[in-house]
């Protein structure tokens, strides 16, 4: 049978699982997958390399703005997953480290950044039959996206989480180094003017804290299921 295609919107804490659960269901159903915190870490990557941002993590946002226009984001497939590309350049890894991971929420308040990235988010959903996960999907991408979920978990769970993927990638980092950023990272994105991490009125609750990645997997299907009918 064939569905009507819709935008499924899974906004939700850093570390929650969210991008695995969003990409893993994009791919079971054929639908495109966008990471839309890629697009804030390669924007931050940018004005790190640029000498925009200070050592107290200040923005020149004057100068950032004005440079907004030679960004290009794009993402290409790779195997199961996407590498996110600047400007042409595959900057997958370094958009991960912790050093974009410590400046990415200020360059994320930046309201000029906001309004470019979510025009760019956008264009991306115009045809629907996409999966997009980020923090304001629901609320500010798309308020009208058929289905939406806010996940959530602990901050020692979404901290353990970061902790083991950093270690994988053979880039460790203290625990508690990683927590701190996790708790930074919460309240600067709750806390911002310019459309804060809360969760869309109408958008269902999942806290993953104590559920097995299959679990999620079937949840999130069930979800699908149900809003497609
Ligand atoms: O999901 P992530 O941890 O890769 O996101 C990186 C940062 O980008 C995070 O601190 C919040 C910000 N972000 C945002 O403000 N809006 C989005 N739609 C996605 C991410």
């Amino acid at each position: 049978m064939n569905h009507k295609k819709i935008i499924i919107a899974i906004d939700g804490y850093s570390s929650s699982g969210k991008s695995t659960m969003a990409r893993r269901l994009a791919s079971e159903i054929g639908y495109r997958y966008i990471d839309s915190g890629a697009m804030y870490r390669a924007v931050t990557l940018f004005a790190m390399r640029h000498g925009m941002i200070g050592a107290d993590h200040t923005v020149d946002t004057a100068r950032l703005a004005g440079a907004l226009a030679d960004i290009t984001i794009d993402f290409l497939p790779c195997g199961a997953t996407q590498h996110t590309l600047l400007n042409g350049e595959d900057v997958e890894a370094e958009i991960r480290s912790m050093e974009v991971s410590e400046n990415v929420s200020p360059i994320a308040a930046v309201p000029e950044v906001r309004h470019a990235l979510t025009g760019q988010q956008r264009r991306m959903g115009s045809e629907r039959g996409i999966v997009m996960d980020g923090r304001d999907i629901g609320t500010t991408v798309f308020p009208d996206a058929e289905l939406k979920i806010f996940v959530t978990a602990s901050a020692e769970t979404r901290a353990r989480r970061r902790y083991d993927e950093l270690c994988a990638k053979g880039t460790p980092a203290p625990y508690d180094e990683v927590l701190e950023n996790v708790r930074n990272r919460d309240h600067i994105d709750e806390t911002r003017a310019e459309s804060p991490l809360r969760k869309a009125a109408d958008a269902i609750v999942l806290d993953n804290s104590h559920m097995t990645p299959a679990e999620q997997d079937s949840w999130m299907m069930e979800q699908y299921r149900k809003t497609v009918g």
